[in-house]
C-alpha cells in the first residue's frame, strides 16, 4: 500500500547521498536503469546527472521530441517498444529526466509498463519540481485535450535540485513561479505576501515551500475526491488555453497559461463574493507584473468545449477551484456559463497582454 502521507521520496539536493545509494544497489544486482528525457534535457541535463550520478552512466536512454504535442500514448508506446528491445524486465528503474511533460509521460509508461515498475523523477524545470514531479499523477493527452489518461502512483524518488535549472531562460523560470504562485493563494497567506514583496525564481526556501504545500493536501487526498481539487486553482482555464492554442498548431508555456487562469479565476472567486475588490487587484498587480499578455480576446465559445472535458466537471456543470480568500481555496464552486463570459471578457480588458 502506498503511503501518500509520507514524503519521504522527495529529496533535495542535500539528501543527494540516498539516491546515489538506491542506484548503486541498482547497479549490484544488476537492475537496468533507463533514462527517458527529450532531446533538450539530453543535451543540457544528462551530463549534469551522469556527474551528479555516476550510477546511470551505463542507463540506456531514450529521448524524445519536446513539447505538450508529445505527451502522448504513441509516445508511451515507442518507448515500451524501446523497453522490450532493450530486454527490460519487471525490476528495471527508470529515470524520468526532464520538465513536466517527461515526468507525466515517464510516470505513466513506467507506472504501465510491466504493470508498473520503479520510476524516479529528476525535474529540470522549476513548474516540474514545485508541482508535476509531485503527488504521483501521470499522464498522457488526448489530441488536444490535456491528461484525459492517466495514473496515480508516487515515483520511487524525487530528485530536486535547483542545479538544473542552469539551462532554463529566465522566461522558464517565470513560468514556474506561476505554479509557486498558487500554492501560496490556495494555502497560505503569508506565503503569498513573501512571494509577492520578493519574487526570487530560484529560491530553494520557496520551491521547499511550495512542494510542502502540495505535498500536505496530496497526502490528505491522494485520488482527488476533494482537497487535491484545490491544486487545480487557474487550471480550468489554463488547460482550456493550452488546447485551444493546441488545436490551432500553437502552445503556451504552461504557467503562462496558469497565470491568465488565476487571473480568471480570481475574478470570478471576486464575483462569487469570496474574495474583496482590494484582493483581487493585488493579485492581478502581483500577476501582471511578471508575465506579459498581448491583447488577444478570449471568447467563452472557444475555450468552453475544452472546459467541458475538465475532470473536475459534474452533471455538465463547470465546477472551479476559486479562492475564499489569499490563502485560502475554496473547491468544486459551479460558475454559470455567463460568469466565465463576463471573466473572460474583463481579463482582455485589463490592459494585459496575451500570448508567448
Ligand atoms: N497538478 C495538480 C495535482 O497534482 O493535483
Amino acid at each position: 500500500m502506498i503511503d501518500f502521507a509520507d514524503s519521504s521520496y522527495i529529496l533535495t539536493g542535500i539528501k543527494k547521498q540516498q539516491l546515489i545509494d538506491f542506484l548503486q544497489d541498482c547497479n549490484n544486482q544488476m537492475r537496468k536503469i533507463f533514462v527517458l528525457c527529450d532531446t533538450n534535457t539530453q543535451q543540457h541535463c544528462l551530463p549534469l546527472l551522469q556527474t551528479k550520478f555516476p550510477q546511470t552512466k551505463s542507463a540506456s536512454v531514450f529521448s524524445v521530441n519536446p513539447g505538450e504535442s508529445f505527451k502522448t500514448i504513441e509516445t508511451a508506446t515507442a518507448f515500451w517498444k524501446f523497453l522490450l528491445q532493450q530486454q527490460a524486465d519487471k525490476h528495471i528503474v527508470v529515470i524520468n529526466l526532464g520538465g513536466g511533460v517527461i515526468t507525466d509521460l515517464g510516470g505513466f509508461a513506467a507506472s504501465l509498463f510491466k504493470r508498473g515498475v520503479d520510476f524516479i523523477h529528476v525535474p529540470t524545470t522549476l513548474l516540474a519540481m514545485v508541482d508535476a514531479a509531485v503527488g504521483g499523477k501521470n499522464g498522457v493527452n488526448i489530441d488536444s485535450y490535456k491528461n484525459q489518461s492517466g495514473t496515480i502512483v508516487l515515483p520511487k524518488y524525487v530528485y530536486v535540485d535547483t542545479d538544473f535549472l542552469e539551462s532554463l531562460q529566465h522566461d522558464e523560470k517565470v513560468n514556474g513561479y506561476a505554479e509557486i504562485i498558487k500554492h501560496a493563494l490556495i494555502a497560505d497567506n503569508q506565503f503569498y505576501k513573501e512571494l509577492s514583496e520578493k519574487p526570487n525564481f530560484e529560491a530553494l526556501q520557496s520551491i521547499e515551500k511550495a512542494i510542502s504545500i502540495k505535498q500536505q493536501i496530496v497526502a490528505t487526498d491522494p485520488f482527488e475526491k476533494k482537497e487535491r481539487k484545490l491544486l487545480n486553482f487557474g487550471h480550468t482555464v489554463a488547460h482550456a488555453l493550452e488546447s485551444f492554442y493546441q488545436s490551432h498548431q500553437q502552445c503556451i508555456f504552461h504557467g503562462r497559461a496558469v497565470a491568465a487562469g488565476m487571473l480568471v479565476e480570481s475574478y470570478l472567486s471576486r464575483k462569487m463574493g469570496f474574495i474583496s475588490d482590494d484582493e483581487l487587484n493585488h493579485i492581478t498587480e502581483f500577476i501582471q507584473s511578471l508575465f506579459a499578455f498581448d491583447d488577444k480576446v478570449l471568447h467563452v465559445e472557444e475555450l468552453l468545449p475544452f472546459m467541458m472535458a475538465d475532470k473536475k466537471n459534474k452533471q455538465g456543470q463547470i465546477r472551479f477551484t476559486l479562492l475564499e480568500a489569499i490563502g485560502k481555496g475554496i473547491v468544486d464552486v459551479a460558475v454559470p456559463i455567463g460568469d466565465i463570459e463576463e471573466a473572460l471578457v474583463w481579463f482582455s480588458k485589463q490592459n494585459t497582454r496575451y500570448g508567448l
